[in-house]
């Protein structure tokens, strides 16, 4: 039966997310009404700046004052789009001490906090959902904390950074340098107008925390997701990866080791294969591959950014969230159960392409290959070539492994950069998907 008494949300932000929000849920609400069984009104949007023109919104609704918002005693969910540590976690907090449940995009925050986060939902029998957190539009979180509850998921590897897709893409199919792509990046407004956490890897490092916990049932922090950005990715690195039949992608890696007592969490630039899906990933796109025991692989892909496609993931939680409400249940919370300890990198087990600048000279490659046997690494495949630059007394040697532990190789790489004859390390990258 049909509430006539509208469920209340206060929107926390009213940015690039938050505007699309509360366009959706106007020109949306029949529909919605219709799927939730209650109409849902928006009650007050907490905004920095309130004299700030923003399209079809009542400027009655606009405050600076988020916190009275959150205690006026009538909020039934919270939509936080406002982003950051704080005053996102704190405003999070007063919205379950108000009896609210919430609905987040806040990657970083839950990526840091989701544990106490989770904890303060539960104790307060309230929801937290947070979709658009991970690979915007691309429903993934719901489908791996619910569809799946079930299976066993051993791995997860994806392409959850839409900027750096965009970037590495462009490299690859036009030869652009890094700068020059990250200026269209911007252009185009994927890029912030401070890249970092896009370009070294945070962004990418706390959907994989977040990513990691769900599918392990454990709790993953940022802090404990090793992190390489792309920053230093060359041209010359998609020419070697185009001769081994590759290209280069910023993937996200969750593993369950072997013995299934641990897991491994990391972000990194990686060679992978033309043939893989994810090489076909393009421009701002996202995709996460997800294998479970029982289920297989299964791919998902789509936009994993912009207004549009991530407030559809917002507005997916509001309508869950909301019928809990109604229902006086909530979804599923934390599920930390496994407890599983997160290793070191340098437990992580995989493939090297390893470029050094060598003395063209005899007896160097013995050199080199007796360093990588001495610290257990099995090399697979060795190029050598005279510098393009014509620099006779040296040459490019290009070494791709087999399957070794990161610490053997970082072991390895001391070694030789110890050696006379070799001049330098120009590049290392690992080699997945294989
Ligand atoms: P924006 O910077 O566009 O918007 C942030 C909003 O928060 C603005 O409306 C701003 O107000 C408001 N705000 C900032 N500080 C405060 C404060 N102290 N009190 C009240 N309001 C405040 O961010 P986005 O919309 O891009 O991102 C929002 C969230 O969504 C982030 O967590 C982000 O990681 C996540 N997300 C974003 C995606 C995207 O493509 N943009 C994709 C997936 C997730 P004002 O308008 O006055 O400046
Ligand atoms: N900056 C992020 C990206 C936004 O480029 O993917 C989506 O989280």
């Amino acid at each position: 039966m049909m509430r006539t008494r509208p469920l209340k949300v206060a929107l926390l932000g009213c940015g690039v997310v938050g505007s699309e929000v509360a366009r959706i849920m106007t020109t949306h609400a029949d529909d919605l009404t219709a799927r939730i069984g209650a109409p849902v009104e928006l009650a007050g949007v907490a905004v920095r700046r309130p004299s700030k023109v923003r399209e079809g919104i009542d400027p009655a609704l606009i405050t600076t004052d988020a916190t009275a918002l959150l205690k006026r005693g009538d909020i039934d969910v919270v939509v936080e789009v406002i982003g950051g540590i704080e005053p996102a976690r704190t405003l999070i907090t007063t919205a379950f001490e108000n009896g609210a449940s919430v609905v987040s995009a806040n990657k970083a925050l839950l990526a840091q906090d989701g544990a106490a986060l989770h904890a303060a939902a539960e104790r307060h029998g309230l929801d937290l959902y947070y979709e658009a957190a991970v690979a915007g539009a691309i429903p993934l979180v719901r489908p791996m904390r619910e569809s799946l509850a079930g299976d066993k998921i051993n791995r997860v590897m994806g392409i959850v950074n839409g900027t750096t897709n965009f970037i590495l893409d462009k490299m690859d199919s036009t030869g652009a340098g890094y700068q020059e792509a990250l200026d269209e990046a911007t252009a185009l407004g994927y890029a912030e107008a401070d890249p970092t956490a896009d370009v070294e890897g945070y962004d990418a490092a706390a959907k994989a925390a977040i990513l990691a916990g769900i599918a392990f049932h454990t709790r993953v922090r940022l802090d404990d997701v090793y992190r390489e950005g792309m920053t230093e990715v060359s041209a010359s690195d998609f020419a070697s990866a185009k001769r081994m039949g590759c290209t280069i992608k910023l993937l996200a890696i969750l593993e369950r080791a072997a013995d299934g007592e641990s897991v491994t969490a990391r972000v990194h630039p990686a060679m992978i294969p033309l043939t893989h899906p994810l090489a076909s990933v393009r421009e701002a796109y996202n995709a996460v591959f997800v294998e479970a025991e029982a289920a297989g692989r299964l791919m998902f892909y789509g936009p994993g950014a912009g207004g549009s496609p991530t407030a559809s993931a917002v507005l997916g939680d509001l309508v869950a969230v909301c019928r809990n409400k109604l229902a006086e249940a909530t979804g599923p919370g934390e599920s930390a159960y496994t407890q599983l300890p997160v290793s070191p990198m340098g437990e992580v087990v995989t493939r090297y392409h390893i470029s050094l600048d060598v003395a063209d000279k005899p007896g160097v490659l013995a050199q080199v290959a007796t360093t990588f046997a001495e610290h257990g690494v099995s090399i697979d495949t060795v190029r050598q070539q005279g510098r393009p630059d014509g620099a006779g007394s040296e040459a490019s040697l290009v070494v791709v492994t087999h399957r070794a532990p990161d610490a053997a190789l970082t072991g390895t790489v001391e070694a030789l950069r110890k050696l006379d004859t070799v001049r330098g390390v120009a590049s290392i990258m690992r080699v997945e998907g294989e």
